[in-house]
């Protein structure tokens, strides 16, 4: 796994889990911080106290089965869903304690890459990736088209904002939706299935890139996947929802030599809702398990 000369934390020496408080004179780097998040639809249960800390310049990948609450999870960061019980923190600001007003600059810190993409059809390339500058900035069109041009070389699509979204492929749409989010030059990246539907060329550009923003511009990356390959190659860490609880939470290593059957059968693409009723409703750390219980597995 690729490591970042940024961190403080090389992920064989983090402490798993939630992270603990900063010592007396060191730097919070918890950028993102959940703290016993419940989120509750109905009568469905999908978030159930949910810790999780996210450091700076770090890339977390939130794994889990459809319907498990990722994507809900990356809204609760961004404000767009409010926890019936628990806080969000950015930068050690609770969320709640925010009004709208208050909101808007940290929105403007953390970019989401939605599921979907969501590219206006009829705004050309440039056009929609200037769109959250003329939404939420007053810079001048001068400074507009040079942050554009900035996003698109990041991105690797240079030269293509004249082009419409019906003129790209799958994997170069995906690439203009990043570069709408970065063009406001987040501190925190959210991807929701950033690599869904895209061969395995495509996806590993996509993985390239999400690393580099990690390792050039110091970004938080927040990555919600089903891809497995695309988790391992960008991940420093994974963590695995099911239930409603955080299942899992430490490297790729320690996930894939987990002995919790749920967290086996998620990895070999057996999972079943069967196994949420079986199992313990505690967080499982592999890496608190006993060596002798562990047992390898094939990467995917
Ligand atoms: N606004 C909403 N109103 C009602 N139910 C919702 C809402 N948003 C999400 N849910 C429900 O919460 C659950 C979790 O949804 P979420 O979108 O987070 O799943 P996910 O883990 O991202 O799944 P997928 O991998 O399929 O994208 C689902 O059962 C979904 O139907
Ligand atoms: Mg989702």
């Amino acid at each position: 796994m690729e490591g970042s000369p940024t961190l403080k934390f090389p992920a064989s020496e983090r402490p798993l889990g939630v992270l603990p408080a900063p010592a007396p004179g060191e730097v919070d780097r918890r950028i993102v911080r959940l703290e016993g998040i419940s989120k509750r639809f109905g009568s469905q249960l999908v978030l159930d106290d949910v810790s999780l800390d996210f450091e700076e310049a770090r890339t977390t990948v939130v794994m889990g089965p459809s319907g498990c609450g990722k994507s809900v999870t990356l809204k609760h960061i961004v404000g767009l869903l409010k926890p019936d019980a628990g806080e969000v923190f950015y930068d050690g600001r609770p969320l709640s304690a925010l009004s709208e007003r208050e909101l808007a600059p940290v929105r403007l810190q953390v970019g989401l890459v939605f599921q979907m993409g969501a590219l206006f059809d009829s705004l050309s390339v440039q056009d929609n990736i200037a769109f959250p500058l003329e939404e939420h900035t007053r810079l001048s069109r001068k400074e507009r088209d040079h942050r554009v041009e900035e996003a698109l070389a990041t991105v690797d699509m240079a030269g293509s904002g004249h082009k419409l979204p019906a003129q790209l492929s799958g994997g170069q749409k995906k690439r203009i939706a990043i570069a709408r989010a970065l063009v406001l030059r987040p501190r925190v990246m959210l991807f929701d299935e950033p690599t869904t539907g895209l061969d395995p060329i495509r996806s590993d550009g996509i993985n390239s890139l999400i690393r580099k923003l990690q390792r050039e511009f110091s970004v938080t990356n927040i990555v919600v996947t089903h891809d497995l390959v695309s988790a391992q190659r960008v991940a420093d860490r994974v963590v695995m929802l099911l239930g409603g609880k955080v299942a899992a939470d430490g490297s790729w290593d320690q996930l894939a030599h987990s002995t919790d059957v749920r967290i086996q059968h998620f990895l070999t693409g057996t999972y079943e809702r069967i196994d949420d009723e079986n199992m313990p409703e505690t967080t499982i750390n592999p890496a608190t398990e006993p060596k002798s219980k562990r047992r390898p597995t094939s990467q995917p």
